[in-house]
């Protein structure tokens, strides 16, 4: 990427204001790229490496199988998963740092599904992130379809919850359009036919004040390697409200999860708490990496996140509105109504994002025709949203994305 135009005073003015600017300094990026995906694999903090170094060499090559006990591996799951109840308006003793959110979900829906018997429907949104749906869709399978998958769209995805709904699970930030749903109000209408509310806080972790218990949400999942900066494949977590969780049972009822692992018995019987919902072997490396990010973020204040990431879609918008004539927004207009990404629509939108990538704006693709673009308030300057409208302009006006280089899809978009 070439030098690039001076940023006007007012934007300059936005980066020197904003209270998160030194945060930026934590992570590892290069400076001539401007990172629009950490909705989809957060930056790498500049903590990590060492964590991982450490965990490698010393914990794992000297401290060897002693390291469960001396580096307290055994108790990772839940010391992780604590520094992301701060996060997510938990309590610390509520949520476990393990697997991944697809096998997270499987185990919420079915404990849901567990404790309420006589209810035969769980409740989804049409066009929620497919892995959603697919667990969803498995478990349904697996139960001999004496629970049925329903799936509404959004519109009238309320006036389905009946006295038969199990459990209403939804993404509290769409993964494309990052429309967001209000999460006490949805959890009360949930509640109010007896249903359980389970959301996937993947999009939302980390970017927005998420508050988990004052929304009385019952379970929730969500990913460590998008605004939580994990690292790729990072462990996810799982959120299980104590009200529940003495009568709340795993249908993934692993050693781990056992009141006693290395007491082997035959018998299983769950661990108090949260626990539970452990299943296998943690998997140390991942939550290293996972917990150096944590340690980082500290005291973030989550409302000041959330706040500038609202100031960084809105400037966007509204350069894109005056510098990109006839790219239509494909999120909700008001900041409350969305998360922390943006899409736009372009019949194109594959090979635009190849050319802006090319050019140093890494943003991402989603089928069939959206750009999309993530504004991680800990390392996304205005001066970068100023700078990635000029090049997004200029692909346009150029037609850049036309060049047949751009038209080949890779595997992973
Ligand atoms: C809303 C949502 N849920 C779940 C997932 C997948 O999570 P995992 O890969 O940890 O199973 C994603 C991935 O992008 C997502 O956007």
């Amino acid at each position: 990427m070439g030098s690039r135009p001076r940023t006007p005073a007012k934007i300059d003015r936005l980066d020197r204001d904003d209270p998160l600017a030194a945060l930026r300094d934590a992570f590892n990026l290069d400076p001539h790229v401007i990172y629009l995906d950490g909705n989809s694999l957060g930056a790498l903090p500049k903590a990590t490496a060492g964590r991982l170094a450490q965990a490698v060499s010393r914990e794992w090559g000297e401290g060897l199988i002693k390291s469960w006990n001396t580096h307290d591996w055994i108790g990772a799951p839940q010391r992780v998963g604590g520094k992301i109840a701060r996060l997510i308006g938990a309590q610390s003793d509520e949520v476990l740092a393990t697997d991944s959110t697809s096998v997270n979900l499987f185990k919420l829906v079915g404990a849901a599904t567990m404790l309420a018997p006589a209810r035969r429907t769980i409740l989804s949104e049409a066009g929620n992130f497919p892995t959603d749906l697919y667990v969803m869709g498995g478990l349904e399978a697996l139960l001999g379809r004496k629970v049925k998958l329903r799936v509404a769209p959004a519109e009238s995805l309320l006036s389905e919850i009946d006295q038969d709904t199990a459990a209403v699970v939804l993404t509290h930030v769409h993964y494309a359009a990052g429309r967001r749903w209000p999460m006490a109000e949805i959890t009360a209408r949930a509640h109010a036919k007896g249903a359980m509310m389970i959301w996937d806080l993947s999009h939302s972790a980390g970017a927005l004040a998420v508050d988990l218990n004052g929304a009385a949400a019952d379970l929730a999942v969500g990913c460590g390697y998008k605004y939580l900066n994990g690292g790729p494949g990072a462990p996810a977590f799982l959120f299980v409200a104590r009200r529940h969780q003495a009568m709340i049972r795993s249908p993934l009822s692993g050693w781990m999860g056992h009141e006693a692992p290395f007491a082997f018995a035959d018998d299983y019987q769950p661990a108090a708490g949260v626990d539970r919902f452990l299943c296998g072997t943690p998997p140390i490396l991942g939550l290293a990496a996972l917990e150096a990010s944590l340690d980082m973020l500290g005291e973030v204040d989550m409302a000041a996140v959330e706040a500038k990431g609202a100031a960084l879609t809105e400037l966007f918008i509204a350069l894109a509105a005056s510098r990109c004539p006839g790219l239509p927004l494909a999120s909700p207009r008001a900041a409350k109504d969305r998360g922390l990404h943006l899409c736009f629509r372009h019949v194109d939108a594959y090979a635009v994002m190849q050319a802006l990538i090319e050019r140093g704006v890494i943003g991402d693709f989603r089928a069939p025709d959206l750009l999309r673009f993530g504004f991680s308030p800990l390392y996304v300057s205005y001066r970068d949203v100023w700078n990635a409208v000029e090049i997004l302009a200029d692909v346009l006006e150029s037609r850049a994305f036309d060049d047949p280089r751009h038209h080949r899809r890779s595997a992973v978009t």
